[in-house]
């Protein structure tokens, strides 16, 4: 890869130009006017919560159906990590109920924007703006999403304080490594933010505060700035493969395909059908050869380190029946009719 080569022979590893020009392309495309590349989505999510300093007892608001990072960086920011359920058709956080759990001491929100969809950031946005709360969105599989908000689209981390990107391989833009960037309009912020990620010193051996070592490899935005220009058609290719599975899977009594908000675009990062015959269809595929994953199995209310926040099972309904019942298909934008075909009619037999 000739961009690979150029960076090796300019041996600029660290903090290479390609990083400021993927930064500027990854915000456009956010609808951002700014981007801070950093080490991973979980860093992404961390130095903007580091930047809300957090004292001890300060709540931080999100859900429990999620990727672990995103109440791991609540934590690691020394926030208390506050569950709230989801919609049972979206995944995503309900809102309503993020408005009955706000005490005096929240300080933030965290949405995430799970398995490709936004989550209704107007209601967010409008609901921290009355509480004066920082938002704080989780986007790591929702680059490129948008949602119709008053008559015009708004991107995935265009409207919250800031945005987390993950670049991890898997995801719609992912890197050859770990990868991620906050996006965010406040140019504020951003310069505290890109102090913070190189241990807090805008002046090399001057610290102002006490920073991190959080950047992304030149050689990583390289291949990033080389895939970026086909994210468009890629998520557009998976949309088309979601529709082609819906429509192939109507009718199943025991099966609920993918809800889309009609204020959505879907990026489709993950195809998460439910069934309650989930484990059986589980392994079924597994047993067809067909790759299949469970995200996520346990709500993290009851994940072991978080014990000490006193959930029992049953606190979050919505969230732990989505555990229980929701298995991702394989969705990617080479995915053939011929095996998308062979997938369904492995959902028929367990789920008719
Ligand atoms: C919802 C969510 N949040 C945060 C992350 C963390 O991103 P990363 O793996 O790049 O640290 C991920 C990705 O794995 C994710 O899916």
């Amino acid at each position: 890869m000739p961009a690979l080569l150029e960076v090796i022979e300019r041996q600029q590893f660290i903090m290479g130009d390609e990083v400021a020009r993927l930064e500027q392309a990854v915000a456009e495309l956010s609808g951002a006017a700014h981007g801070i590349a950093c080490a991973s989505g979980t860093d992404a999510l961390l130095l903007p919560l580091k930047v809300l300093d957090l004292q001890p007892g300060d709540e931080v608001i999100t859900t429990p159906f999620t990727f672990f990072a995103t109440a791991g960086a609540i934590w690691n920011a020394a926030g208390r990590p506050v569950f709230v359920d989801i919609e049972r058709r979206s995944f995503n956080i309900d809102v309503t109920a993020v408005e009955a759990a706000i005490t005096p001491r929240t300080r933030a929100m965290v949405p995430v924007h799970l398995f490709g969809q936004m989550a209704p950031m107007e209601r967010v946005m409008a609901l921290a703006a009355r509480h004066g709360l920082a938002v704080i969105e989780d986007a790591a599989q929702a680059i490129g999403a948008r949602r119709q908000i008053g008559g015009g689209w708004r991107m995935a981390g265009e409207l919250g304080t800031a945005g987390a990107l993950s670049f991890f391989p898997s995801k719609n833009l992912g890197a050859w490594g770990d990868g991620g960037m906050i996006v965010t309009q406040d140019a504020v912020l951003a310069e505290r933010l890109r102090k913070l990620r190189t241990h807090g010193g805008a002046k090399q051996y001057h610290h102002e505060e006490v920073g991190t070592n959080s950047r992304l490899d030149t050689l990583q935005a390289a291949v990033l700035l080389a895939k970026l220009p086909h994210l468009g058609a890629w998520s557009a290719a998976r949309r088309e493969r979601a529709a082609r599975y819906t429509a192939a899977l109507a009718g199943l009594d025991a099966l609920t395909t993918p809800w889309v908000d009609p204020a959505n675009e879907h990026i489709f990062h993950q195809y998460t059908i439910r069934t309650p015959r989930r484990d059986a269809l589980r392994q079924r595929l597994t047993e067809r050869g067909i790759g299949c994953a469970v995200y996520y199995p346990t709500p993290l209310h009851l994940q072991p380190c978080f014990r000490d926040l006193g959930h029992r099972a049953g606190a979050f309904p919505e969230s732990e029946r989505a555990a229980a019942e929701a298995l991702s298909l394989p969705i990617y934008p080479e995915l053939s009719p011929e095996s998308q075909e062979r997938v369904v009619a492995a959902v028929r037999e367990i789920c008719a």
